[in-house]
This record gives structure tokens, sequence and C-alpha cells, in this order.
């Protein structure tokens, strides 16, 4: 008979090993008390990132209003992000049309809660969602972004490690547990982006798939489908949008998340399996949500949208998939997307955006194709938003 292997052993070993190497490597490239930096931004950049002329910031700068830049050779002059803040303060001060440095949330305009779901793994959800919070804080939008995927990609790109930075703790899991929930504000925490707050995810997110189904039989009023909206509120005034990773199912905590979103983006790569696995995420959904709903759950939505991502123009298969998905879902595809890049890949390969890295590193065409789709689709979900507060003709 052949050899008999125990596999709870066996995958325990390799666990343990392969833990041990990543452990080394990571200690290699980011010993465990380095915290990531936020690099500081051309005046070129700052430039396009508020709407005015690169010499009306220089005369800014010369009329001692307004942060001072520093000056690097060659007389270049770089700002940090806190700095575009400040002057989108000092901007927003001088002119006459309220929202046009400061985007965000006005009187009686609602927090935004978007979703960024597909059951289908490196569907582009982790990648879609960072680069969409990252350019909202950019935008001086103020953004909270949760990691609800218990492989906490987003985390990690984010600079966390969670086998460091979370062993007490420390994910949304917390504060929605059925059993001592701790305020949300105890996990959330500041990013190196002024404008972009985190709470980080691991492996205990798992824990409310497990809990919620006793929490059910034990106590049938418990409507486990409000918990993320319920902690949501409790930082309400503190955003104008939260950005939440789904993990790649279906579960109890992807409903919570469903039920408290303003809105829903679905990754999609084109490509056939993609598409049919898509299929199958979109029946399991609606039968899923409908008795959500049924159950008294908010499923009203300001919009949902599907987002093609990993997207190669000259790839016929690919093209007549992205035709096929406009004629069916008509304006729910969003109009660009998301091009396949290794700008993009290898900016993730050091656990950076591509808002993060300097141009300089990259192939100055690679980089700009790739900056150029994701700021006409982050400039999309952008038009959403302000469409949703009643405004129109965003940035
Ligand atoms: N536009 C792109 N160009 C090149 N590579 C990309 C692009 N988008 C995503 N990737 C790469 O594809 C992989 C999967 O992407 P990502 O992690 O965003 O998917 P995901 O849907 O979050 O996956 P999971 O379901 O595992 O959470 C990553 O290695 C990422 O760097
Ligand atoms: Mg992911």
């Amino acid at each position: 008979m052949a050899r008999q292997e125990r596999i709870d052993v066996l995958v325990g070993e390799h666990a343990q090993r392969l833990s041990e190497r990543l452990q080394a490597h990571r200690e290699q490239l980011f010993p465990p008390d380095a915290s990531k930096e936020l690099r500081k931004f051309t005046s070129g950049e700052v430039a396009d990132l508020l709407g005015v002329k690169d010499a009306y910031l220089r005369k800014l700068h010369l009329d001692g209003r307004g942060p001072s830049p520093e000056t690097r050779a060659g007389g270049r002059r770089y700002y940090s992000l806190q700095d575009v803040q400040d002057l989108r303060q000092l901007l927003e001060k001088g002119t006459k049309t309220p929202g046009t440095y400061l985007p965000g949330r006005r009187e009686g305009d609602h927090l935004q809660v978007i979703t960024v779901i597909n059951f289908k793994g490196g569907s582009g959800k982790t990648t879609t969602a960072a680069h969409l919070a990252q350019k909202l804080a950019l935008d001086g939008y103020r953004v909270l972004a949760v990691d609800l995927d218990p492989q906490a990609s987003f985390s990690a790109l984010h600079g966390f490690q969670p086998e460091f930075d979370l062993i007490d703790g420390g994910t949304l899991y917390d504060a929605i547990r059925y059993d001592d929930p701790v305020p949300i504000r105890d996990v959330i925490r500041k990013s190196y982006f002024p404008n972009l707050d985190i709470i980080p995810g691991n492996l205990d997110l798992m824990e409310f798939e497990h809990d919620t189904p006793r929490a059910l039989a034990e106590r049938s009023a418990q409507f486990f489908f409000t918990r993320v909206g319920d902690k949501l509120a409790e930082v309400r005034d503190d955003y104008d949008v939260v950005v939440m990773d789904c993990p790649p199912q279906l579960g109890f905590l992807t409903m919570s998340a469903l039920s408290a979103a303003t809105a829903v983006l679905v990754t999609v790569h084109p490509q056939m399996l993609d598409v049919m696995s898509m299929c199958q995420f979109l029946l399991m959904t609606s039968n899923l949500l409908g008795v959500v709903a049924e159950a008294g759950g908010n499923m009203s939505h300001d919009w949902l949208r599907y987002v093609v991502t990993r997207y190669e123009p000259g790839d016929g298969p690919q093209n007549q998939m992205v035709s096929f998905m406009r004629s069916m879902f008509g304006d729910h595809v969003l109009n660009h997307p998301v091009l396949k890049s290794t700008a993009i890949s290898d900016a993730g390969i050091t656990k950076q955006t591509l808002y993060e890295v300097e141009r300089g590193q990259f192939t100055r065409s690679t980089y700009e194709r790739a900056m150029e789709s994701l700021n006409a689709v982050n400039g999309e979900i952008e038009g959403l938003i302000q469409a949703a507060w009643g405004r129109k003709g965003a940035s």
C-alpha cells in the first residue's frame, strides 16, 4: 500500500517552514520597527493634484503664503502630502466655489461606504481598493480604509505586518465581535497618508464566520448584517469616504459589509473563466442579500459598478469579454478599465501603489499609461461620489 501522509501534520510543518522563511525575508526587506513613509511630491505633481499651475504655486511660495516646499538640486520644489493639504485649506479660503480644493462632505452629505467585492481571487480587489483609497486621500477626501480580508494584503501594502503589529488583535473583528466588542476608534490607525486611516486585517476576521452561526442560534434577534454598519456609524462624522477591501468569498463578513455599503464596486478580469465565476457570484449574492433584505437589512445603494481590471487592450478575447459585459450591464460597467501594467505589479512587489513610487523608477511611458488608466478609473468613481452628494463636475 502506498505510504499515507497525515495532511494535518504535513500542512502544519509546511506552514511552519514557510512562515520562518517569510519572516526572515521580511526582516531583511522591512525590519520589524520600520514604518512606511510617504515620499514628497514634485511641484508639478502637486499642481496637478490641486488643479492649478506650477507657476502659481511658485508665486504663493515667493509671497510667503502657505507651506514652504523643500528645494532640492536644480531648484526643484517638493511638498509633503501634509503641505498639499495645507495648500488646499489656503486655496479653498480664497475661492468663491466651495469644494474646489476640499471636495469632501458638506452639511447634510452622507458618509459614503464603498465595498470592493468579487469572490474570484486575484480579480484586482485589493489593488483597486488601495489605489482608490490613496487617490481619494491625495485629492483631499478624509478616507477610512478597512481590510476585511483575513489574508490582509491591503494591510501589508500599507506597511502593517499582521504577525508583528497585530499580535493582540486590532482588526475590525474586535469591534464587531458578539462578546465584548471594542469601540471602532480602538482599531483605527493613522497611516503615512495624512488623510488616510486604516483598520488592518488578519486571520482574526475569520472568527466572525464561526461566531455568527452560533450567535444566530443563541440569540435569534441578533442581526449579524448590521454589525459593520453600526460600528462605522460611531465615526460617521470623521470621514468622507470609507473603502472596504473584501475577501474573495461571500461570508457573513462580506454580507455585513455589503449591508453597510452605500456603493459597490465589482472588480472583473475580462476572461471567460473569471466572468463565469462572477456569474455564480452574482447569483449567490442576489440570493443571500435577498434573504438579508427580507430580514430588514438595508440593500439600497447609491451605485453599483463593474470595473475591468488587468486589461490588455491588444488581447482579442479580452476585448470580446469587455464588449459582452458592456452589452449586458450597460452603464454599470465603468468606461475606463485598469490596464495591466508592470508598473502596478512591480510597485506591488515593494509594497507600494503607483501613487507611492517615484516616476523615475519606471520607463516613463509605462508609468504614464498606468497612471492615466488608474486616474481615469478613480476619476469616474469620484464623479459617482460627488453625484451621490447631489453635485456634478468632479475635479
Ligand atoms: N492592473 C494590474 N496590472 C498588473 N498587475 C496587477 C494589476 N492589478 C492587480 N495586479 C496583480 O495581480 C495580483 C492580484 O491582484 P489583487 O491582490 O489586487 O487581487 P485581489 O482580487 O485582491 O485578490 P484576492 O482575491 O486574493 O484578495 C497581484 O499580484 C497584483 O499585483
Ligand atoms: Mg485582495
